[in-house]
């Protein structure tokens, strides 16, 4: 059940934005809704209201009497200072019915309404449903501006063909159902692009080779015991989810994970430090990203029992223990120009940050995603995570407490910056490792 953000454009097809919403609610979504000022000439606000049991936004200066609150949650003590908190908090973004003017306003960037300001500000998928006459959707203009939308990561919802709202009219054009709008909607938040009739699945890192290592290594003493750690794997999995849903060919290493695997991905299982790094090798050449998610065991035991140690025996006095090799400094010690290689780090307490930079310096990462442990509620084996993202060319990202689906849009739109200006043309300084991050295109605040 996720919390749904629907913005509703003008045309005669918000109609069925009455349904989908209605719909939505039923299957158990949270669903909140913007109009814009001309939808509200197709259909009203109240019946909104009275469907999803919230209040409706049109404006940027109304304030939202829910204060940015889902329904079924208690909505904060405090206003939040932002008209955007409802789509901060969203876990998708559903414009629909998108008319051709709201798709040319979000293609270019416009934020001259409620609807499109919150689409500039979505910091979650957001998929677009359009709705026009025939002859404006073929248009060359709307054709544009949905590709443009769509190579930015946007999912595009065709319309279908047949009847249209003026009288003996046909074509393409009329919005896609209400129930296939749910699983459209429901199929971009479980990332199952395949099964969702209508969805293209691409995106903006089509083509891109994402390898990702998840879970904990397990390091035996003997046939049955191990060392192993806290890691479910799930921070490693809503980012293949994440990658997939962008149209990345994903391959996902995955160390003692329960979960099962999100659709559209290969999935490989290892259980120690060894083969996790014999994997990770030999998939490091055929990978653009690496996305080293695993926690991996520092020191495993020396000499591991091929049998069962007997408690009749009596206890070992001593566990001996060695080093294992540091996976993630041995793949960037042999990786090749434009690879974008992330590492992660679990830290805990005071000098969180600190410990990060070193990690980010000492292991030529070109981006490490660093989280305080100490912290309730969030890390390993919680569902939300609170993350600082410090990359080679000296951007600092603080993505507060949020589900484990919003940091990992967040970790994927710093992957794809560093990615582009890996690609650029302009003379570099290729960051303190040459790596792919470039000093001069920097776009969020230093560290
Ligand atoms: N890592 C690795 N191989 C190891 C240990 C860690 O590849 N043997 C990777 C992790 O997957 C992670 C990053 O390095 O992406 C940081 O992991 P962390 O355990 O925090 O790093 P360590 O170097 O082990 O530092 P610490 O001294 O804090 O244990």
């Amino acid at each position: 059940m996720a919390r749904l953000l629907l913005g509703v454009s003008g045309g005669i097809a918000a109609y069925k934005a009455l349904e989908t919403a209605r719909l939505a609610v039923k299957a158990g979504h949270a669903v909140r809704v913007i109009q814009t000022p001309t939808s509200e000439r197709f259909v009203g606000a109240a019946s909104f209201q009275a469907l999803t049991g919230a209040p409706v936004l049109t404006s940027e200066f109304e304030p939202d009497p829910a204060r940015g609150s889902y329904p079924g949650e208690p909505p904060p003590a405090r206003a939040p200072i932002s008209h955007l908190a409802l789509v901060a908090r969203a876990e998708l973004y559903l414009i629909a019915p998108a008319s051709a003017n709201t798709l040319a306003k979000l293609a270019h960037g416009h934020a001259d309404n409620l609807l499109s300001s919150a689409a500039l500000a979505a910091p979650c998928p957001v998929a677009v449903a359009p709705a026009m006459n025939n002859r404006m959707y073929a248009h060359p203009a709307t054709q544009a501006n949905l590709e443009l939308l769509a190579a930015r990561g946007v999912t595009v919802i065709r319309p279908d063909d047949g009847e249209l709202a003026s009288h003996d009219e046909y074509g393409i054009g009329r919005l896609s159902s209400p129930a296939a709008l749910l699983a459209a909607c429901e199929s971009l938040l479980s990332a199952d692009l395949a099964g969702a009739e209508g969805v293209a699945p691409r995106g903006p890192l089509s083509g891109v080779r994402v390898l990702v290592s998840a879970g904990g290594t397990r390091e035996p003493i003997d046939s049955v015991r191990f060392i192993g750690n806290r890691s479910s794997g799930r921070m490693g999995f809503a980012l293949a989810t994440e990658a997939v849903r962008r149209g990345a060919e994903v391959t996902v290493v995955a160390a003692n994970v329960g979960l099962d695997s999100p659709a559209g991905l290969s999935r490989l299982d290892v259980n120690t430090a060894a083969e996790l790094e014999a994997v990770c090798a030999r998939e490091l050449e055929a990978s653009d990203v690496v996305l080293m998610t695993a926690a991996v065991a520092d020191f495993r035991p020396a000499r591991p029992v091929e049998h069962k140690l007997k408690k009749d025996s009596g206890a070992p006095a001593t566990l001996e223990l060695e080093p294992t090799a540091d996976i993630l400094a041995g793949l960037t010690a042999r990786r090749r120009p434009g690879q974008v290689i992330v590492g992660f780090a679990a830290e805990h307490g005071a000098g969180t940050l600190e410990h990060g930079r070193d990690k980010l310096a000492r292991k030529a990462l070109d981006a490490i995603v660093v989280n305080d442990i100490s912290r309730p509620g969030v890390g390993f084996e919680a569902a939300e995570n609170a993350v600082t993202i410090l990359t080679a060319d000296g951007v600092r990202r603080d993505v507060q407490r949020t589900s484990k689906r919003l940091i990992a849009h967040a970790v994927l739109d710093e992957v794809q910056r560093l990615r582009a200006i890996g690609e650029s043309p302009t003379p570099t300084t290729n960051g303190p490792h040459g790596g792919a991050a470039r000093a001069g295109a920097r776009s969020a605040a230093r560290v």
